[in-house]
């Protein structure tokens, strides 16, 4: 089943198009990864599917399950970046947005505010029923700090910690939104070779463990073909590719793309 879709994606800036006629079809459960040069559309398409810009033209679709177990496709397009991650889409960003003189544990809860049950109002009056929201949002967020290993750092300032765990804890935010699809933006950029390997360990188990489809951006493509089910290549907005790492990884128009040369001629 899919969980989300594009049907001819168009987004342009000015005389830019940015994003060139963009269908993906991501199945419930499944990896994906979307990569290209740099300047290839990559943050824009994240952008339009999670509702920071209304694209030039087509649709973005996601099938949310409900209570009941029963899956309806939804036109999101458009609509408001809160309202889509309340249906179950939470991302992380590619230049990291904390709330850099919140701790580490503020900069979680503040995304499980999005699920309360309590009302503003009764979290103002400290109701008892608010009071007990707040100690639930608070052990949610421990147990993702626990798994995203920055439990001990709880009570840091979010920009005291080094780039990659900054990294971690955009994870934790976008997890306790309660997702069903994550959308990652590079979330290994600014890692060594060491952290990369731990992060692709990571996002696998969190895969599992939350029971997340996953859409990814990445450079790192030790990553990215190791975990991938399906990938998709833009280059210049358009799609120059679509399917399993190992046939991305061998068609001729991706080698050139990535390396600027015509794989034939090198051939
Ligand atoms: N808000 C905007 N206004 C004008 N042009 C934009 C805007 N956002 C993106 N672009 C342009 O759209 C193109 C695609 O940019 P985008 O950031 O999506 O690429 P990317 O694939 O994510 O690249 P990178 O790997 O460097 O992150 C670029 O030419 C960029 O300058
Ligand atoms: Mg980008």
């Amino acid at each position: 089943m899919s969980l989300l879709r594009t049907e001819n994606v168009i987004m342009q800036f000015g005389g830019v198009v940015a994003v060139n006629d963009l269908n993906i079809d991501i199945k419930k459960g499944e990896l994906a990864a979307l990569i290209g040069p740099n300047g290839a559309g990559k943050t824009t398409a994240f952008n339009v599917i999670t509702g920071v810009y209304a694209p030039t033209s087509g649709k973005v679709l996601f099938t949310p399950t409900d209570n009941a177990g029963i899956a309806t496709e939804i036109d999101i397009t458009g609509k408001k970046p809160d309202k889509i991650t309340g249906m179950g889409v939470a991302r992380t960003f590619q230049n990291i947005r904390l709330f850099k003189e919140l701790s580490v544990i503020e900069n979680v809860l503040v995304a499980t505010h999005l699920n309360a049950n309590y009302s503003f109002l009764s979290a103002i009056l400290r109701t008892p029923k608010a009071q007990k929201g707040e100690r639930q949002a608070k052990a949610e967020c421990e147990f993702l700090l626990e798994r995203l290993g920055l439990i001990d750092l709880q009570n840091e300032k979010a920009s005291s910690l080094p780039y990659g765990q900054q990294r971690h804890l955009e994870i934790a935010r976008a997890l306790a939104t309660k997702p069903n699809l994550l959308l990652l933006d590079e979330p290994a950029a600014g890692m060594n070779p060491q952290e990369t390997d731990e992060l692709t360990d990571l996002i696998f188990k969190l895969k599992t463990d939350f029971d997340l489809t996953i859409f990814m951006i990445e450079h790192h493509m030790d990553l990215v073909m190791e975990i991938s089910d399906h990938i998709y290549v833009l280059d210049f907005g358009c799609t120059i590719a679509k399917g399993t790492p190992e046939a991305v990884q061998n068609d001729p128009k991706v080698i050139e793309a990535y390396l600027g040369v015509d794989a034939d001629v090198e051939n």
